[in-house]
């Protein structure tokens, strides 16, 4: 299996220049992704998927608005040249939109007349408090949800986010009672679900809507589109056009009933920017335990967690050192250098190890993990004491680093030595 995105010698450049591990985004893929969405009124980046400055400015530049959900995304948004509310007519360029308002986060949203999505009844309480008088949107939670793991369900009643469906009215009065309105409604139950049940989430917009009655002026049908990340599956990509006329549909049938128009948001973070990356590590060990084969990594579950966390499958492609071919493939465990034995990157949800048929390498060869750039560098830490790896772009055939290898220095700055 081998990459379609970089090349060989891209690979082999990215190691000579900036050692190894480091994750490499391609430009391009972020913009013909979000150039696919462009059928819907706006395009929201979920920028928690991948928040580094330059990517943004890309997403930005392409046309697409961003979300934040912590005082720290919404300074990154501000940073990448997305601007504050001007007024309530306007497309937000940026939406709170988390589970709660920090001190740090409320200051900000009041400060830069920031849009929120609100989540619960305090939320609007505590805006109220804070003197702000402007239009909200709600997230609702419709009793239901998806997700590609249990991790990643974001409805029904063992999921904190949003406000339940049947107090969406309270929510209505309290808003109102401080001189807010609600106007738009915002749903997204889960990452990486498919059309399965759209329907359902698509039905259950249509019944919260009716609560909210005709001060509804947008629908965000959240984020959560899938992406291929199995070999097989890659020729079966989520169809965008039949995704936007179920919402397309449910839109329009609101607008009827309210009697005016409504616009309509997506807010996907994986679709835009998972397949735009991959993480780059050198094999530093090679060796058996009993029967089993092992390729050990310089990158770890510190850089890229998915795999530990979720068993999230993320494809596997070995690059020679040295433009030699490959032997043949083999059944192999591939792990980083952390000391926990769930750190490997072939498993399976449940925390299963399992094998990967990978070519016959060597030490010193070149690991690639594929669809990397959604959820990768943005959950990395510092574990092990680990530094963060560098962001590279690959832009118009050349490539930029994006952002530096953390430096031992860096690592430690923030720490004191206590006197003893
Ligand atoms: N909107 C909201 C309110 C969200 O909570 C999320 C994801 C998104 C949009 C974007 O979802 P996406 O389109 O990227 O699936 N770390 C996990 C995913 C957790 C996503 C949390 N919220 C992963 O690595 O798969």
């Amino acid at each position: 299996m081998s990459n379609p995105i970089f090349s060989e010698k891209t690979i082999r450049e990215g190691v000579a220049n900036y050692g190894t591990p480091f994750w490499i985004y391609d430009r391009a893929t972020i913009e013909k992704r979000i150039q696919e969405l462009k059928c819907f009124d706006t395009v929201r980046f979920a920028q928690k998927a991948c928040p580094n400055l330059s990517i943004l400015s890309i997403v930005r530049n392409a046309g697409a608005v961003v979300d934040a959900v912590s005082a720290g995304e919404i300074i990154r948004a501000l940073r990448a040249g997305y601007k504050a509310c001007e007024n309530d007519k306007q497309v937000p360029q940026i939406v709170y939109s988390a589970d709660i308002f920090d001190h740090d986060a409320i200051e900000l949203v009041k400060k830069h007349n920031i849009h929120v999505n609100v989540g619960s009844a305090d939320m609007i309480q505590q805006l109220a408090d804070a003197g702000v008088r402007s239009n909200l949107t709600l997230r609702v939670n419709p009793g239901f949800g998806h997700g590609h793991s249990k991790k990643t369900n974001t409805g029904g009643p063992l999921s904190k986010h949003g406000v339940w469906h049947s107090q969406l009215k309270d929510c209505v009065k309290l808003a109102q009672a401080n001189g807010m309105w609600i106007t738009g409604l915002h749903m997204h139950i889960g990452s990486g679900t498919d059309f399965e049940h759209l329907a359902t989430v698509c039905d259950a917009m249509r019944d919260a809507s009716r609560r909210l009655g005709s001060h509804i002026r947008m629908i965000s049908a959240g984020g959560g589109l899938p992406i291929p990340y199995k070999e097989e599956e890659k020729g079966n990509r989520i169809d965008i056009q039949a995704y936007y006329d179920l919402w397309d549909k449910t839109r329009k049938d609101i607008a009827q009933s309210v009697g005016h128009d409504v616009a309509l948001e997506v807010e996907p973070g994986r679709y835009i920017v998972a397949e735009s990356a991959v993480l780059v590590a050198e094999i530093r060990a090679v060796k058996k335990q009993e029967d089993k084969l092992f390729y050990l990594v310089d990158a770890g579950f510190n850089d890229l967690v998915r795999p530990s966390f979720y068993g999230s499958y993320h494809g596997i492609s070995i690059v020679s050192k040295d433009g030699r071919e490959l032997g043949p493939e083999q059944d192999v465990i591939v792990a980083g250098p952390l000391c926990e034995s769930g750190d490997v990157f072939t498993q399976e949800e449940g925390g299963y190890v399992v094998t990967r048929k990978l070519p016959t390498a060597q030490v010193g060869d070149f690991l690639v993990l594929h669809d990397a750039g959604a959820y990768g560098s943005a959950m990395s830490s510092n574990y092990n004491s680990r530094r963060f790896a560098p962001e590279i772009l690959q832009n118009n055939g050349k490539l930029e680093v994006i952002r530096e290898r953390q430096t031992f220095e860096q690592l430690m700055e923030n720490e004191k030595i206590v006197s003893l």
